[in-house]
């Protein structure tokens, strides 16, 4: 039997290639019907960080619109918005009676921040909002209200899968049905991040991104910055671990990746023309996206037309999830008073 896929995507800020290479293409190839792949943007989960309103706003459009120019058919999965969903915050709710205070200590995002501000000599909840701390607990109700049953997340959210996994298994156990389905992560196949410009995993908290849309320019600008070492034209070079080859293998075919990466280690191929074919690359696989993007942008009414009716098709999934579940913990159901 096929199972249900689900994974959202948080919009704190404009996607770029490592997003392309780690998460975007790794989920779209799961989408297989709207039953079995549920896509969301995780906007109340940004909220935590991204408090200006119209930024806010903002991010929701761009992440949406980046998914959809870059292949996502909203006829062969579920996209809609996470605030869409009432449920999920009801589920949030019942799911806090039965964590455990501890798991949330535990959780990487909350301990990360305590290690900062130990370092910075500030108190060890300084800056920590309750939905950072609470984090772990809002995604286990995005993947237990839709009953699913795989999420393909990036090394970093594991920990998070594992605890709504935890989650559900405690609340089976307490009110003795299963009525919460077990998830389980999944890794992409390829987990190795690719780099950045500087060499350094390619990330937006490092300001070494390559851009998924942008001109023809702004591509070359970025490229022509990537590090490496000064090893002349026809001097052999090791390919793997250098960002540039590294860029394109992410991106090319096998085969291709294999010639780039023998003309490096044989000499005769300089950095210059490794950075010219990755920019050909990049400039044949995203210059049309490029043109979807904008247009979508352009007209940010149709992609509320998109999530909006995503959320109208998923929504009586989670409605009958909180029927079954309000039943079990003792509410909703004709249960009569024993006297
Ligand atoms: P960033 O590091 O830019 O803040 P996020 O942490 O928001 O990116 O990551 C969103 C998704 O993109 C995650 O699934 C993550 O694994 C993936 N991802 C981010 N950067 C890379 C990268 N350099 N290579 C591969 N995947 C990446
Ligand atoms: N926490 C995830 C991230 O930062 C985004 C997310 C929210 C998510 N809810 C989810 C991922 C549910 C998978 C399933 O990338």
């Amino acid at each position: 039997m096929t199972k249900r896929v689900l994974t959202g995507i948080k919009p704190t800020g404009v996607p770029h290639l490592g997003n392309y290479v780690g998460a975007i293409r790794p989920a779209l190839r799961r989408a297989t019907d709207p039953e079995h792949a549920f896509f969301f943007i995780a906007d109340y989960h940004a909220l935590n960080q991204v408090q200006d309103p119209a930024l806010f706003n903002e991010y929701s459009y761009v992440v949406a619109a980046t998914w959809l120019a870059c292949g996502l058919d909203p006829a062969v999965c579920s996209f809609y918005r996470q605030s869409d969903i009432r449920e999920t915050f009801e589920l949030t709710t019942i799911l806090s009676a039965f964590t455990p205070k501890g798991w949330m200590n535990k959780a990487h995002a909350y301990k990360a921040a305590v290690d900062t501000n130990r370092e910075a000599g500030e108190s060890d909840d300084a800056g920590v909002n309750m939905g950072l701390f609470t984090y772990p607990m809002l995604m286990a109700a995005d993947i237990l209200v839709f009953r699913s049953e795989i999420v393909p997340v990036g090394k970093d959210q594991v920990q998070h899968v594992e605890i709504a996994r935890d989650i559900a298994l405690r609340l089976n156990r307490d009110v003795g049905t299963d009525v919460l389905t077990l998830p389980d992560y999944e890794l992409p196949s390829d987990a190795e991040a690719i780099p950045g410009l500087d060499g350094r995993k390619m990330s937006k908290s490092y300001n070494n991104t390559i851009p998924l849309f942008a001109t023809a320019k702004e591509w070359k600008k970025g490229i022509s910055s990537i590090k490496t070492d000064s090893s002349g034209r026809d001097e052999p070079k090791v390919a793997e671990g250098s960002a540039v080859y590294e860029i394109y293998a992410a991106l090319a075919t096998g085969a291709d990746a294999a010639a780039m990466k023998a003309s490096l280690e044989a000499g005769g191929m300089g950095w210059g023309d490794a950075k010219a074919e990755l920019l050909g690359l990049i400039e044949t696989e995203f210059t049309g996206r490029t043109e979807t993007y904008d247009d979508l942008m352009a007209h940010p009414e149709r992609i509320d037309e998109i999530l909006e009716a995503g959320a109208t098709r998923v929504r009586p999934l989670a409605e009958s999830l909180m029927e079954d579940l309000r039943r079990a913990i003792g509410r909703g159901g004709s249960v009569r008073r024993s006297r």
